[in-house]
């Protein structure tokens, strides 16, 4: 979980992510975050602060035309996501297992319009409180998630959101095959903390694939990283960029849904 990252991006003096919210939270916890962790390295602080900022942009381009929109984010963590894009009118939900989503109820601040859903993602079940006869649209984010699941898993929740939420879009992150195959055999560590298997894997020339997942799926787009900080932020961009399979960063991908 990147929970120290959103404190040290947005400590810096010139945060690629503007995250209050993140610093309240990292300052009333007490973890032995470099411990467990390792030192943060310049490129996977950075990163991380460009990838969440990738997935606010493309939620709140989503919420420029649907500002009562519902945000769905999937294993959600401890991020602080709602507080970066809230417009004061959309309707947030996370979606996360019952230990997380009891922490994230216990640590951050409650609104109206948040509502945490303890359960599996793959369980489809929090589809059912979403449906959106009024049209006011739902934006569904999966945010360092969709790794960690099985691919039939995945593909089950994007077939599943594209029949059931028609106008809606799908934000998403996938990490290359190359990433993915050290951490099924259990040989890449961060810091002290070996990687969990990350079973779902995509390269960036695979991307089209995913609209056989449903024929509702309209678009398959690719979303880059926005500028960062300095020659490092710029080096981050531009191999995320990269067509070829030894990427270091997610890619993101964003699926629209016809209707
Ligand atoms: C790497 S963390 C990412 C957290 C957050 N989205 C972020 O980017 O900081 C993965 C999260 O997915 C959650 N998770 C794992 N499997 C899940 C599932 N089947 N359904 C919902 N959440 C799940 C974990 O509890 C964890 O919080």
């Amino acid at each position: 979980m990147d929970v120290v990252q959103p404190g040290v991006r947005a400590g810096r003096r010139y945060p690629v992510l503007d995250d209050p919210m993140a610093l309240q939270l990292l300052a009333g916890l007490d973890y032995p975050f470099e411990e467990r962790f390792g030192l943060p390295s310049a490129f996977n602080s950075q990163a991380q602060g460009l990838r969440s900022r990738c997935f606010d942009l493309a939620v709140q381009a989503y919420l420029a035309d649907r500002p009562e929109a519902t945000v769905v984010a999937l294993g959600d963590g401890l991020e602080t996501g709602f507080w970066r894009v809230d417009n004061g009118r959309l309707n947030w939900l996370s979606v996360e297992l019952p230990e997380v989503a009891s922490l994230r109820r216990t640590l951050l601040p409650p609104s109206d319009r948040l509502h945490t859903l303890s359960g599996s993602a793959s369980a489809l079940s929090w589809l059912e409180g979403i449906e959106d006869p009024a049209g006011r649209g739902v934006v569904v984010t999966a945010q360092g998630l969709l790794m960690y699941l099985r691919p039939a898993e995945v593909r089950r929740i994007i077939a599943a959101c594209a029949e059931r939420l028609p106008g809606g879009v799908f934000v998403l992150d996938s990490v290359s095959r190359w990433l993915a195959k050290g951490t099924v055999a259990g040989t890449s560590k961060v810091g002290g903390m070996t990687v969990p298997p990350m079973r779902w894997a995509m390269d960036p020339g695979e991307r089209r694939k995913l609209r056989g997942a449903h024929p509702a799926i309209t678009e398959v787009r690719a979303l880059r990283l926005p500028r960062g900080r300095g020659a490092m932020g710029e080096l981050i961009r531009v191999q995320n960029l990269l067509p070829g399979v030894r990427t270091l960063t997610p890619a993101m991908t964003q699926l629209r849904f016809g209707g």
